[in-house]
Formats: C-alpha cells, sequence, structure tokens
C-alpha cells in the first residue's frame, strides 16, 4: 500500500528520497510524488501516474534542498490521476503551501471537508489526505507541530504522515495511528520510512513511531509528543534487517530469491527453538503463557491470503498434535462478527507483515473481548507483534515479493513448533516429539532436494501456460496448500486458478473440467492418499491434465498424471513444508512466462493496510 519516505539533514534530499520510493515499489503502488523544500523555503512538488522511474526523470536537475517528503500512492479515495498523488498542498492560508504525504483513511474527511470549504479552501483532487493537508494549514499559527497536533486531534480513522512547511524550513514533522511509520537516526539527519528498507541503507538505529504520537524534527533534534503535546522518549534500537537481504543480488526477481531463501529461512526459523537433545521446543516469546496455551479451550486462527491459508494449516495441526480444537477465519469477517470469545479463548494472528488493517482490527476485536492473544510475524516491532500479548516471530528474514513464499514457509514452520509446544505440555509423548524433531530438523535440506526440480517445473509449465482455468485439488492439509497453490499462480500470471478440497469437485467445478484443463493434484502420501487417487481418475476420465505434487518414489501415480513433481517422504504434519514450493516454482515460471512483472503484479499491495 502507500509508501512514505522523508528526510531532513545535510544531505541532497532528492537522491535519498527517490532512492527510498524504490524501496518502498514493493509495497505495491500506482503513482508518486514528491515535495522538496530548496534554499530559504521554497516548496517544489512533482507527481506523476505510474513507476518511480518517470518521476526521477521528471524532477531532472531540480529540486535541490536537504528537507523533503516522498509518497508511493495506492488509490482507495479517487482514481489514479496525478491531482490525487501526493504530496498534497494546502496554499489557501499560507500563499505557498504546506505539504503533506500520508498513507492511512481519514475517515470524517467529508465533513472536514464541508467545514473548510465554507472557509473557501479549494480542493484539487478527489482524497481524503488533501483535507487534512488543508487543515493543518487553517489551523497553522507559526508552528507546525502545534498545527499537527490540533488537526489530528480533529481526525479519525488511521494515518502516518510526514508534513513540511516553507515557513519553517527547517523542520519536518511527522506522526502516527494505525499506520506504520518508523523514524531512522542518523548523524545530523533523520530518514523516515514506513519500513525499514527504505532507511537501512542510511542508519541501522531507528524507532517505531507509536500510535498518536507527532514527531517534530529538525536536523540535529527530535521531540516526540502525544498529540495533546505529552512528551514521550521514544526507544531507539538497532534494526535486524542487512542491506543485502533486501536487495536483489544475482536474481531476476525478488520472488524467485525469496523462494530459493527458503531453506536458510527455515534453518534461521528452527534455529536454537528446536532441541533436539533434550527433544524440546523452545519458545521464549510464548513461554510466559504456557500454562494458559496449554490449558486453552479453543484455538482460533485469524489472517488474510496467504497467511490464511498458513492458518488453515495452523488449525489441521493444532488438532492434530496439540488434540485443541481450532478453527480459522479471515480476520476481515471474524471483526464484524461479533465474535463469542468466552474464558479459555486463543486467538492466534498470522502475518508476514504485521500491518493487515483486518488483522490488526480482528487481533483488536479480540483483546477487547478478553481472549489471550499470540502473533505469529515476520516483522520485527510491526503493530501486530507489539499489540499481542505474546508472539514467535518468523525469523525468514524480510519478504520484498508482493507474492508470499518464505514467509508461508516461516509461517507454517512456527505454527508446527507451537502445535508441538503446547502439544507436549498435553498428551503428545516425548518418542513422538523426538522424532517430529528430527524429521523438522531435516526440513531445509528436503527443501533444497525440492528446489532442484526448477527446470523440470518449468519444462512442464510451459505446456500449460495458455490455458486460462486451472483448478488445485488437495485434502486434509493439501487442501491449503492447494489454496496456496491458486492464489499464487492468479496473483502474479493473472490466470484464473482455483483451490478446492478434492472431494469437493465432484458437487460442482467438475462441470468446469474440459478437454486439457490444468488440475494440480498435491497428493502426497498421507492418510487421504487412496482417496485423491480416485478424484484424480475422475479428473482424467473428462479430460482434464494431471499435474500431481507427489511422494517420491510413488509409481501408482505417475503412472495416472501428465506431470509430476516430487517431494521426499515425510511426516504428514511437515508435508506442508515441502509440497508448497513446487507450486511456488510453477506460479513464477508461468508469470514470467506470460511477460508479467513478477515483483510488481497489478492492483496488488504487499501489505494491505486499509480495510
Ligand atoms: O502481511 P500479511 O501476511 O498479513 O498479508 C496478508 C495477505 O495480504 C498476503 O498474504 C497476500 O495474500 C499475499 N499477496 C499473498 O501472496
Amino acid at each position: 500500500m502507500c509508501g512514505i519516505i522523508a528526510y531532513i539533514g545535510r544531505r541532497d534530499a532528492k537522491s535519498i528520497l527517490i532512492e527510498g520510493l524504490k524501496r518502498l515499489e514493493y509495497r505495491g503502488y500506482d503513482s508518486a510524488g514528491v515535495a522538496i523544500l530548496e534554499g530559504a523555503g521554497d516548496l517544489q512538488r512533482a507527481r506523476s501516474v505510474g513507476r518511480v522511474q518517470g518521476l526521477e526523470e521528471l524532477l531532472g536537475d531540480g529540486f535541490n534542498g536537504s528537507v523533503g517528503v516522498a509518497h508511493t500512492r495506492w488509490a482507495t479515495h479517487g482514481g489514479v490521476s496525478e491531482p490525487n498523488a501526493h504530496p498534497h498542498v494546502d496554499d489557501k492560508k499560507l500563499g505557498h503551501g504546506i505539504a503533506l504525504v500520508h498513507n492511512g483513511i481519514i475517515e470524517n474527511y467529508a465533513s472536514i471537508k464541508q467545514w473548510l470549504a465554507k472557509k473557501n479552501h479549494v480542493f484539487e483532487s478527489e482524497t481524503d489526505t488533501e483535507v487534512l493537508a488543508h487543515l493543518i494549514g487553517e489551523l497553522y499559527d507559526g508552528d507546525l507541530e502545534k498545527a499537527v497536533q490540533a488537526a489530528l486531534r480533529e481526525v479519525t480513522g488511521a494515518y502516518a504522515l510526514a508534513v513540511i512547511c516553507p515557513k519553517e524550513p527547517d523542520t519536518l514533522v511527522v506522526a502516527r495511528k494505525g499506520s506504520p511509520l518508523m523514524v531512522g537516526v542518523g548523524a545530523d539527519e533523520y530518514v523516515i520510512a514506513s519500513d525499514s528498507s527504505a532507511i537501512v541503507a542510511h542508519t541501522k538505529q531507528a524507532f517505531t513511531l507509536e500510535d498518536y504520537t507527532v514527531a517534530k524534527i529538525t536536523r540535529d533534534s527530535i521531540r516526540t509528543s502525544t498529540v495533546d503535546n505529552v512528551e514521550i522518549t521514544p526507544e531507539i534500537r538497532e534494526l535486524e534487517v542487512d542491506l543485502e537481504e533486501i536487495e536483489l543480488g544475482s536474481f531476476e526477481h525478488y520472488m524467485l530469491k525469496e523462494i530459493y531463501e527458503q531453506p536458510e529461512a527455515i534453518k534461521r526459523c528452527f534455529q536454537g527453538r528446536l532441541d533436539l537433545r533434550d527433544g524440546q521446543v523452545r519458545l521464549g516469546g510464548i513461554s510466559e503463557f504456557a500454562r494458559k496455551l496449554a490449558t486453552a479451550k479453543r484455538i482460533v486462527f485469524i489472517g488474510q491470503g496467504t497467511a490464511l491459508h498458513a492458518a488453515m494449516i495452523g488449525e489441521y495441526l493444532i488438532e492434530h498434535i496439540a488434540k485443541i480444537p481450532a478453527e480459522v477465519e479471515f480476520a476481515s469477517e471474524f471483526r464484524y462478527r461479533n465474535p463469542i470469545v468466552e474464558p479459555g479463548t486463543v486467538v492466534i494472528s498470522i502475518s508476514q507483515s504485521g500491518e493487515t488493517a483486518d488483522t490488526l482490527a480482528a487481533l483488536t476485536e479480540a483483546k477487547q473481548k478478553g481472549a489471550l492473544t499470540v502473533g505469529l510475524v515476520n516483522v520485527v516491532g510491526s503493530s501486530i507483534a507489539r499489540e499481542t500479548d505474546a508472539g514467535i516471530y518468523l525469523r525468514v528474514g524480510p519478504e520484498i515479493g508482493v507474492a508470499s513464499t518464505k514467509a508461508f514457509l516461516g509461517q507454517v514452520a512456527v505454527a508446527t513448533m507451537l502445535a508441538a509446544y503446547i502439544g507436549r505440555r498435553r498428551f503428545y509423548s516425548q518418542d513422538d516429539l523426538g522424532s517430529l524433531l528430527n524429521e523438522m530438523d531435516r526440513i531445509p535440506s528436503l527443501i533444497s532436494r525440492v528446489l532442484e526440480q526448477s527446470d523440470d517445473i518449468k519444462k512442464a509449465t510451459s505446456r500449460y501456460i495458455n490455458r486460462e482455468n486451472w483448478l488445485f485439488l488437495g485434502r486434509g492439509m493439501n487442501y491449503p496448500v492447494a489454496l496456496e497453490g491458486a492464489l499464487k499462480l492468479k496473483e502474479i500470471s493473472y490466470i484464473h486458478a482455483e483451490g478446492m478440497p478434492a472431494a469437493e469437485m465432484k458437487h460442482g467445478p467438475i462441470a468446469l473440467i474440459d478437454d486439457g484443463m490444468p488440475v494440480v493434484f498435491v497428493a502426497t502420501k498421507n492418510s487421504q492418499y487412496e482417496k485423491v487417487l480416485s478424484n484424480i481418475e475422475e479428473v482424467r476420465t473428462r479430460g482434464g491434465h494431471v499435474i500431481a505434487v507427489a511422494t517420491e518414489g510413488d509409481t501408482d501415480i505417475q503412472s495416472m498424471c501428465e506431470d509430476v513433481f516430487w517431494v521426499p517422504d515425510v511426516a504428514e504434519p511437515l508435508q506442508p513444508l515441502l509440497t508448497v514450493v513446487p507450486l511456488q516454482l510453477m506460479a513464477y515460471h508461468a508469470a514470467v512466462m506470460r511477460g508479467k512483472d513478477v515483483d510488481k503484479p497489478r492492483n496488488l499491495a504487499k501489505s494491505v493496510t486499509v480495510e
């Protein structure tokens, strides 16, 4: 979604802002813009629809200054157009403007707009953000920090924002409520951004701005306060991200890089947590609540998109290993359903970014109703990580590709450890845990083995590349993997793909199968294997082309399918950690062969921070 970058210091703001915008591109956007204070305070603004590259060309040799704000916009209020792109300015009262970039939604913008219109403010865009710029302008009385605080006391909704004003050429004001914003603290300079990827090249010292907090920043000072002007002291910490982790390196796309990072990522995720010698799972982030978790009456997983699919696997794992009733729900539905939260209910939020608006809101709802909340999150210090009572970080490193890959594996790996952790405190025997841990320890090298098939997968995928409708089927834990395979394919190659339980096919979707339709079965050797073979037959009889993800050495399935991708034989609860990998590669190769922009799929944002 929208990305913010702002700079105040002694260097050339333009290059820092443009480089920052490029780092934020992965979040998804449709237009971009920049505003810079030149010299003693001349405000220069440029905006354009399309890529940051276009904006960079527009700036040319001009826009020279050391204070500025910039933005990538993902349209919500108002279409994709230059007038709707940020920064927005108010030049009614000040003559030469306040410039503001914003991520979030100002919910009561319509009534504020009416009030401002009566004061002769004229609006050039259809956005809620422009209203906020005018409101700050209207309330400005020689002190930008105070004007921002006053304006934010009037608005409802979510915001991360950065504001500059030519009348105060050595000041930058930023604020946050509900949308992410991080302040990087350098030597005589500050870099403020929606996430650490745009900061880490300049400094590793940073803090996350708290909700309802405003920061007034000059080159050598920072003052943080609440919107009611109560001063607070931020906690600066070292960013855990390294620059090479967010660079593309020798890979053509971030998605491919992240697929190949999976063995290392899972190794890191397990490190220090799987104690093979003592036969234990060690999870520091939830140890304080071990008893509450082990005596939980019900566990509810929430998430969206890929995280929801991981949650569905979590549901199976908790029931199978921990033997606690579990369910899974779209966070977006959970929050509006007035969900029943009884004593003993644990709500587990799964999220890569830790900023997904629906998941965050559902978590808040669960907390208000008294649930113990646990976060399985990748981004350290993100909103969900901070809001939950306890949590387990995925530790898979930054995920830049919009199509989630290594984070999915991390989510499933962490859910598996959690189930084993709780299970051992209930009915799961030491022997069972011991053998599970030994198998888990092998998973990173087994993922590498699956990755070796990339060329075969590419070749097989090329045969179906012109088919516009695909089915993905599986049973048990292979069903959410099928859903994930379908989501990967549709989001980056724009092929219509449906995932469903294999048995459901006969209840309607079988009508779709025609000659040559690609039908992907996740058909590993597990408790439902025989049933899946019957489903494969049903598809073949109707002319469908079957592509299977199957267990190495399964000669029966090989004779029934057009193409087979192999995964090593592991215990059923661990199979999703391998079976999804060929599906990720298939989606990747399909998108590349169809000439799609894999890392910037149309209409998509990496992290959906609005409802
Ligand atoms: O950051 P989150 O894990 O909360 O994001 C949830 C979904 O938006 C995300 O998984 C989305 O579905 C991905 N594009 C899937 O590849």
